[in-house]
């Protein structure tokens, strides 16, 4: 049986292309059995569509406040029986009820602890920092503070506006994030304190 991804998006979603594409191949060990969304009308969900995933949407606004979107969109990702949630440009802070209930992966476009939040990129340019990134990291309640999974490095380029920059991080992001979320499918992995350890084979350990 392999191991089931399910991919929360708000974007053009490219990283879950990249897993959709990565997924395709029975060697990955998982599969994107269902994506989310915040909004509706992107490309992300029209990604999923295509390749014949289902898809769900659930707004913010849509509920009285912000507990009552974190229990709904709890019981729609239970409904999909996911082994791992992956937040894949995914524009919300999610809620207590989702965290509690799966392992959660996010991708982000630099080397945390530095920049977090929605503006990372633009960030690391206006500070003036030569060596910017990406981050894969397991989702806590914080802004971008869950433990950090792995990390690569994208140097800033001499002319480098905010979009050329992202793009080239996203390009060492895609796969990054590829390569993490197989590894955990296929081999597990175990969280002590802030140290994520890959390769337990058990599949998910807390200490
Ligand atoms: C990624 O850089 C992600 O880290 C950031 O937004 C971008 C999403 O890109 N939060 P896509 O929707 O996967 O193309």
């Amino acid at each position: 049986m392999s191991f089931r991804l399910l991919v929360l998006v708000s974007g053009s979603g490219t990283n879950l292309q990249a897993l959709l594409d990565a997924a395709s191949d029975d060697a990955y060990g998982a599969t994107v059995v269902a994506v989310g969304a915040d909004r509706d009308d992107i490309e992300g969900l029209a990604r999923a569509e295509r390749t014949g995933v289902p898809t769900f949407v659930e707004r913010v606004g849509d509920y009285p406040d912000r507990d009552k979107w974190d229990e709904r969109l709890a019981v729609r990702i239970a409904g999909h029986r996911p082994d791992l949630v992956v937040s894949a440009g995914f524009m919300k802070i999610l809620g207590p009820r989702v965290l509690a209930a799966f392992p959660v992966v996010n991708t982000h476009p630099a080397l945390l602890p530095a920049f977090p939040g929605a503006h990372a990129v633009r960030d690391a340019l206006a500070y003036g920092v030569r060596v910017t990134g990406c981050t894969v990291h397991l989702v806590d309640a914080g802004v971008d503070t869950g433990p950090v999974i792995a990390q690569e490095a994208v140097p800033v380029l001499e002319g480098d506006d905010e979009k050329s920059l992202h793009e080239r991080i996203k390009t060492v992001e895609r796969a990054l994030l590829v390569e993490m979320v197989g590894r955990m499918a296929r081999e597990g992995w175990t969280t002590t304190g802030r140290t994520v350890r890959l390769g337990t084979t058990s599949g998910r350990t807390t200490k």
